[in-house]
């Protein structure tokens, strides 16, 4: 295999320096609350008769607790929008650097909430850490994309969702009672992201600026050509900065891409209504809600007891981080299209069995259970395929140096939008139609597939100015 002989000393040092520090804030935040909930919603309970002298009634303590956990999709959506800014005014590395400020001033409001009792403090710090996970989403797919040889740009692009699959375990692993999720130390769970950040920090101080933006926003070929040189531990990069700088000039002799012709101009209005359309694809497959039905799967119907639940929440993530690592093995070799062809087709297919199983799991309470917990794991493995890793980089594959940021400050925004949206409307559709409400995520998956199947270009192993001149 040749690829792998494309990655060197330096190359992995840039891509852990970027994809660890910003794939870890977004898995961890996303997972760290959601096992040691009952401690949390405790804490606000009792905050609250602390400081306003009285208790909350359930249906009051979900909205809060609703807010506390959601409010972090409004900070993502706002991060994603400022995203191709920040990408332009500081670049994807420095944007990801100065970005570990915002995750530690988050870590430290959600540190201090406990001391000095405000369930504000709280809430403003979870805000704050949607912001943080909104730039990173925007800005480290984008540097690993462009600094990654044509041949790898996959597997590197896929990192991104590695470190989170691995860091929503590390949360949930935590987040056990008999670690940190318990009365007495779950403040404590605050000061990991800190201590990450921090290493980001140093790491990303001595790594190298992406040459496509120094060639492109900084007109400084000869900075790039040494941030080249030091990325391939090898002087001979003619050939890759003459493409750079072959790219470069034919922006150059457009005139800046507005906002608006995104939306008009056919060869960035195609490849947006893509990127857009997959990034919809990814939530609206039902991954949350999966996720969400499971741990209620496991703690009521399939009747666990003790700890039982807490490792099943666990072996999904252990799944989940496994199947990632193989699709960052195939995804430069089978393709994008493929992997998110198999993982959309699928994840159809099963979330119709799903459906039936959940219905019947009701009345037949031996063996249901467990075929149904066997479907949310082929679901896992069917999602992390490709579903949970392409999406974050493709849209920096689709759109050249000029139009890029713009694209993905469309693009990522959409995504916590969508999340957002699943995450809020599942429970009350499901309190509705039952089990049933898997069917809707088969229709969508089944939309998905055939969009993808008609409309999403190969990527793999193409130039991003072959990909481009296609909707010229
Ligand atoms: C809040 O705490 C009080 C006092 O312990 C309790 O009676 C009430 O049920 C709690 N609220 C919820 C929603 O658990």
């Amino acid at each position: 295999m040749g690829a792998i002989q494309l990655l060197n000393s330096h190359l992995v040092y840039a891509i852990v320096a970027a994809a660890l520090g910003s794939g870890f804030q977004h898995g961890y935040h996303t997972g760290v609350i959601n096992v040691p909930a009952e401690v949390f919603r405790n804490w606000e309970n009792t905050t609250h008769h602390d400081v306003y002298k009285s208790w909350l009634d359930k249906p009051k303590l979900d909205l809060l607790w609703g807010i506390t956990t959601s409010i972090m999709n409004v900070g993502g959506t706002i991060g994603g929008v400022l995203s191709g800014i920040a990408s332009n005014k500081l670049g994807p590395k420095n944007g990801l650097l100065f970005n570990n400020i915002l995750v530690i001033l988050a870590s430290l409001f959600m540190f201090l909430s406990k001391m000095v009792n405000s369930i504000e403090m709280m809430v403003i710090g979870r805000f704050l850490v949607g912001i943080n996970c909104g730039f990173n989403c925007g800005l480290c797919p984008m540097y690993l994309s462009e600094i990654s040889p044509v041949a790898l740009r996959g597997a590197v692009g896929s990192i991104y969702q590695l470190v989170i699959t691995i860091s929503i375990l590390i949360s949930q692993i935590v987040g056990l009672d008999y670690i940190l999720g318990n009365e007495d130390c779950w403040i404590h769970l605050f000061i990991i992201p800190i201590v990450i950040a921090v290493i980001q920090i140093v790491l990303l101080f001595f790594c190298v600026e992406s040459p496509k933006y120094l060639v492109s926003v900084k007109n400084n070929t000869e900075a790039a050509e040494k941030a080249m040189k030091w990325l391939r531990k090898s002087e001979d990069v003619g050939e890759e900065m003459g493409e750079i700088k072959k790219e470069d000039d034919q922006n150059k002799a457009l005139p800046a891409i507005t906002l608006k012709d995104m939306f008009k101009d056919r060869s960035l209005k195609i490849p947006l209504f893509i990127s857009i359309m997959v990034m919809l694809a990814q939530q609206f497959s039902g991954i949350n809600a999966v996720i969400f039905y499971s741990t209620q799967t496991f703690q009521d119907d399939a009747g666990l007891k003790g700890y039982a639940p807490q490792y099943g929440t666990i072996g999904v993530g252990v799944i989940n981080v496994m199947m990632t690592v193989v699709s960052v093995m195939l995804v430069d070799r089978a393709g994008r299209k493929t992997l998110l062809l198999i993982g959309f087709g699928g994840m159809a297919l099963d979330t119709l069995a799903m459906s039936i199983a959940f219905h019947f799991t009701k009345k037949e309470k031996e063996i249901l259970p467990w075929f149904s917990i066997v479907l949310v794991n082929i679901y896992i493995i069917l999602f992390a395929a490709g579903a949970g890793s392409i999406p974050w980089f493709l849209v920096t594959e689709l759109f050249n140096q000029a139009a890029r940021p713009t694209a993905v400050s469309l693009a990522v925004p959409t995504n916590w939008i969508a999340n957002f949206i699943v995450t809020l409307t599942f429970p009350s559709i499901q309190g509705l139609i039952k089990s049933f409400v898997f069917l809707i995520f088969t229709v969508l998956n089944l939309l998905f597939f055939f969009f993808i199947w008609k409309m999403v270009p190969e990527t793999k192993n193409k130039t991003i100015e072959e990909i481009t001149s296609r909707y010229k």
